[in-house]
């Protein structure tokens, strides 16, 4: 028996996460981050390659996709149910913060983008959700090639100006005008090689409903999604 899917995707920093999270905790669901798989397979890649050559800049110019897999498996990549969400492990330890490492940041997203390591991801959020929990799942590509059937897709955006300053409060650091327009510069990057990517791009599904949460605030942006889940809940 599967669960029930809300689906929600978008840009980094649009506050997917944290938002996905506060309406699985108020819909009674579990929270799966699609993207904590996509850094432990970054983390994974990143390990392996310093591990064969500690000077690599790039870690799949040493270790090709294949690789990679096998040492997710060999490394027990996994995530593991506890309580509102799933925690990652990696080597057999938590690996929560090293997945939120800046260099595993920097390189997700091409690790993302090969076809192989997307497969791999999608057969493990289905696997997680055919257990039967019902689930708020975050990411990319959630709504469009993950779960297409989902209850209730969401398209969550927000200005650059406000993903940037999210982003560096998040690290609790002092946002001034400098390091916001670098903030900036590092996420249009990684939304540019998200969108553009052949395989799954950064897209809004066509039935998704669109949240701009640039003025919104989080406890106003959470309410709006659990009204629509339970409405769409009761109409089953
Ligand atoms: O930092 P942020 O929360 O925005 O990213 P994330 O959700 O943790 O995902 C890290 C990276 O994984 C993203 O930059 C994407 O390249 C990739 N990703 C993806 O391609 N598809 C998903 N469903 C989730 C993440």
């Amino acid at each position: 028996m599967s669960g029930v899917v809300v689906a929600i995707d978008g840009p980094s920093a649009s506050g997917k996460s944290s938002t996905a999270r506060a309406v699985a905790e108020r819909l009674g669901f579990a929270h799966l981050d699609s993207g904590a798989l996509y850094r432990g397979l970054t983390l994974v890649a990143l390990r392996e390659a310093a591990r064969r050559d500690p000077s690599a800049a790039e870690p799949l110019a040493v270790v090709d996709a294949e690789t990679v897999l096998r040492a997710a498996e060999d490394r027990g990549l996994m995530l593991q149910s506890d309580g509102v969400g799933f925690s990652t492990y990696v080597d057999g330890e938590p690996a929560d913060s090293a997945i939120r490492a800046a260099d595993v940041t920097v390189h997700a997203s091409s690790v993302a983008a090969v076809p192989t390591v997307r497969e791999w991801v999608n057969i493990h959020l289905h696997g997680l959700v055919r257990a039967g929990r019902d689930v708020v799942v975050d990411g990319r590509d959630i709504g469009t090639v993950v779960f297409p059937d989902a209850l209730l897709k969401v398209f969550l955006t927000a200005s650059p100006e406000a993903r940037a300053s999210r982003r560096i409060s998040q690290r609790g650091m002092r946002i001034d005008p400098a390091s916001l327009a670098e903030e900036a510069k590092l996420l249009a990057a990684r939304d540019h090689a998200d969108s553009t990517r052949a395989t799954a791009p950064l897209q809004r599904a066509g039935d998704a409903v669109e949240l701009d949460t640039t003025r919104l605030d989080f406890e106003e942006q959470v309410a709006r999604i659990v009204a629509l889940a339970r409405e769409r809940l009761e109409r089953r």
